[in-house]
């Protein structure tokens, strides 16, 4: 497969202290979104929810992945499945809103389906030939599941999650992910492109300029950035005075391509960046707490996502103003900080490794 948006020596992968940031063109150009797509978006983890969603059989939510409606459900042996949310007669769809059910029933003209996804009945319909049942069953999509978390994925894996996240749960101890209790959702919407959220995310350097409050709770010298194979971490021990989390560090997790864990004590917040269209991006926040009933600590988880919310809002002002900056003819390529900017290097370096595997 050929892009013709992308010039093959944009693909090197130089050393850090001689590294280009990757093109202004792969910002803005619909052929490599499209692209992006269908080799990263759909071809990767995917988080969608966590347990706590579908605590009872029946029990489902929906999702979009790049669009395709998805349905998670816990199954009648208590198993949690994904289906497509397309009823196999016109493509209608089984559910409109989160909710429980003892079968899905076709919102178009009201065929039913198990829990399992096979196909139950399909009133008014007969008499047909040729029409075997067990092969009209809802179409299933990969799942996965980590922490209490769940993962979909639209193409076929090649890695499991428990191997993308391996090290992580050791890492973080004593912190225990699995522990933590769904608070909320919120959805950001933010006009850029996918990538545009995603370097932002990946360096503190602009800590001091667009977060003067969160730079009061990290300690700016002590900031690192680690690497590994699936993921990158950011980290940072927590100012010991003036913070409302306690004592100890703040993880950022970036999970290659559009996955973020960001965890601190008593607190994990999942980020997933979900790209709309070439500069459209909405980015889901799920907020999970270690109490999420006791007066002093939902007061602590609301002062918590009041920030979060202040910093987002920052983030999303900045990365607007890039996505016009990249889009000017003003600007080509850049160049890569060694000392702030390992994790940006790691997801560009990332993504050309993914476009080569499939360019040449
Ligand atoms: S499309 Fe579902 S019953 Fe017709
Ligand atoms: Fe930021």
């Amino acid at each position: 497969m050929k892009i013709k948006d992308i010039n093959k020596e944009d693909l090197v992968i130089q050393p850090i202290e001689n590294a280009d940031t990757i093109p202004a063109s792969w910002y803005t150009s619909k052929e490599i979104y499209d692209f992006e797509i269908s080799h990263l978006i759909n071809s990767e983890w995917q988080y969608v929810g966590n347990f706590s969603q579908i605590p009872s059989i029946g029990d489902y939510f929906l999702f979009e992945i790049s669009g395709k409606p998805i349905l998670v459900v816990r199954s009648d042996d208590k198993t949690i499945k994904a289906f497509y949310n397309v009823c196999r007669h016109r493509g209608g769809p089984l559910a409109l809103e989160n909710g429980s059910c003892k079968l899905f029933q076709c919102k178009y003209h009201g065929w039913t389906y198990k829990l399992d996804g096979s196909l139950h009945k399909t009133p008014q319909f007969g008499p047909v030939e040729n029409f075997n049942k067990d092969e009209f069953g809802l179409v299933p999509v990969n799942l996965d599941i980590w922490e209490n978390l769940i993962f979909t994925m639209i193409n076929n894996p090649s890695v499991n999650i428990q191997k993308i996240m391996s090290g992580v749960k050791d890492r973080i101890q004593p912190i225990n992910l699995s522990d933590k209790k769904f608070y909320k959702r919120v959805h950001y919407s933010v006009n850029c492109n996918w990538k545009v959220y995603v370097d932002n995310y990946l360096e503190g350097y602009h800590l001091n300029f667009v977060h003067p409050s969160l730079s009061k709770l990290l300690i700016p010298s002590e900031y690192k950035t680690e690497v590994s194979e699936f993921y990158s971490l950011q980290y940072s021990p927590l100012k010991d005075d003036a913070n409302f989390y306690g004592e100890g560090n703040a993880y950022y997790y970036f999970i290659f391509p559009n996955i973020m864990l960001n965890i601190l004590p008593g607190r994990l917040q999942v980020n997933l960046v979900q790209p709309i269209s070439i500069d459209k991006t909405i980015v889901i926040f799920d907020y999970f707490y270690d109490d999420i009933h006791s007066t002093l600590n939902v007061k602590k988880i609301e002062e918590d996502i009041k920030l979060s919310d202040e910093i987002q809002l920052e983030d999303i002002m900045i990365c607007e103003k890039v996505q016009k900056g990249l889009l000017s003819g003003a600007y080509n390529k850049g160049r890569i900080s060694p000392q702030s900017e390992l994790g940006v290097y790691h997801f560009q370096s990332h993504l050309k490794r993914k476009f080569k595997t499939h360019i040449e």
